[in-house]
């Protein structure tokens, strides 16, 4: 995985720092952060586009995994920003990130939302829905400007993902439902309002997409509608979104594409169609997240307690579990590891790694071959950096673990680990205490 490789002592090195050196400075649980596989992918994605030589914006779906540090390295390299919350909205602010690199997604704005974003003078609004057109419109002519807007389509293209995870579907609480003509009344709306400046169309179709098919399906669904849009509306998108969900490969059976052919079909399509309907090639914006973060997460444990069941299971419990990555129990998720302290060891038995949470359903990996390991031993699971952190609760006041970023040998914390004063923080005494 990435720049992570095993060094002299047998431990695994992760962008040149030992991992054990890592928890022994940091702790476990701990989430690391190669960096150098983040600046890789972000610069396939974008070489991508400029070999088709077409307008584009990467933006880094920033629900994968946010903090001010992520928010600042995708900055620096050059990535937009997707927020879906005014908390990753104001995670941007303070991260002094450009507003106008900021779009911002979600099928429930606030109206408080709206108008934080409008006072941000934030880069467009993704509408999502008839209300919150109106109610931004509103804002905007209170503030007397004008708002950058897509509108989200729900392309009725369902990608081959798992069903918790695929909103490209029509049954889906996501965008204007295309079919029906909720698109061309949004459309026509938009165009209507002095404050709202109607850039193009969003389509996000599924996550842990390893296919260009069902992108090209959503392309060519949208191009069927575009000319009617033109002649009976004068409405031509300068914007074309094709949302995110590019594949990572978890484990040995995931066959993702290199990033760069997601891209690389999806402009030929577009190429193709503006041709044929003889329009100007749309400015093409994708907003992946995961593909850019997650293989690059590692999460470094302590093993802790096992158990044996005789001719049956072999359990080994780690310090973290559910609480810091839901993935497992949410989706039946898989994911691999090793053992970071005795990395060349060859795997003896298989163990099935169990988080600490007080719920059967807390295991991380099942069936994992390993050497025969003990206590304090370290367990590395590979692929956890999209949302994994950004995911992690306080299940059974579990406090959340920090996260470093390395690179060419060094560490830097860039999220403190939460403390058990942190969890009693918004806690407010009980006032009356029932007299017997
Ligand atoms: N754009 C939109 C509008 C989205 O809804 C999403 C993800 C993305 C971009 C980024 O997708 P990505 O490139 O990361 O696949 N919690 C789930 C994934 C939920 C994805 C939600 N939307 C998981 O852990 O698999």
């Amino acid at each position: 995985h990435g720049s992570s490789q095993i060094n002299e002592k047998g431990h695994l090195e992760i962008g040149g720092v030992d991992t054990i050196e890592l928890t022994n400075k940091y702790g476990t649980p701990l989430f690391v952060y190669d960096v150098a596989l983040i600046r890789e992918r972000a610069e396939q994605f974008q070489q991508a586009f400029k070999d088709e030589e077409v307008s584009y914006q990467v933006a880094y779906a920033s629900k994968a995994f946010s903090c001010i540090a992520m928010f600042q390295l995708a900055h620096e390299l050059g990535l937009s920003l997707d927020v879906v919350s005014g908390g990753e909205l104001y995670t941007a602010i303070q991260a002094g990130v450009p507003m106008e690199r900021i779009h911002f997604h979600g099928n429930n704005k606030s109206i408080a939302e709206l108008e934080m974003a409008v006072k941000a003078n934030i880069g467009c609004v993704v509408v999502d829905n008839f209300y919150e057109l109106k109610q931004l419109g509103r804002i905007c002519a209170e503030r007397d400007v004008k708002m950058d807007v897509l509108l989200r389509i729900t392309p009725g293209v369902e990608a081959h993902t798992h069903d918790y995870i695929s909103t490209g579907q029509e049954d889906s609480k996501f965008g204007f439902d295309l079919e029906s003509g909720q698109v061309d009344q949004a459309i026509q709306l938009s165009l209507l309002d002095p404050h709202i400046n109607l850039l193009g169309i969003h389509s996000h179709i599924g996550s842990q997409i390893f296919e260009t098919s069902g992108f090209v399906m959503a392309v060519e669904k949208i191009f069927e509608y575009i000319e009617k849009w033109r002649d009976s509306l004068g409405f031509i998108p300068t914007v074309l979104n094709l949302g995110g969900g590019f594949g990572i490969r978890y484990i040995e059976g995931d066959t993702p594409l290199p990033v760069g052919d997601y891209v690389a079909k999806m402009v030929q399509v577009i190429k193709e169609k503006a041709t044929l309907h003889q329009m100007a090639i749309p400015e093409i914006w994708i907003e992946p997240g995961r593909s850019l973060v997650g293989d690059a997460g590692t999460t470094l444990y302590s093993i802790g307690s096992r158990k044996e069941i005789p001719n049956v299971r072999h359990y080994l419990s780690v310090d973290g579990g559910m609480s810091d990555n839901l993935r497992p129990a949410l989706y039946q998720a898989e994911y691999e590891g090793l053992l970071a302290n005795r990395a060349t060891e060859e795997a003896k038995e298989t163990f099935s790694i169990a988080g600490k949470c007080c719920e059967s359903g807390d295991m991380l990996i099942w069936d994992l071959p390993l050497p025969k390991a003990e206590h304090e031993d370290v367990l590395a699971v590979f692929c956890t950096g999209a949302y994994g952190y950004s995911m992690a609760n306080n299940y059974n006041r579990i406090p959340r673990p920090p996260v470093v970023f390395v690179e060419k040998g060094e560490s830097q914390l860039v999220i403190e680990r939460e403390s058990y004063e942190d969890l009693v923080r918004l806690d407010l005494p009980l006032k009356h205490v029932l007299k017997q």
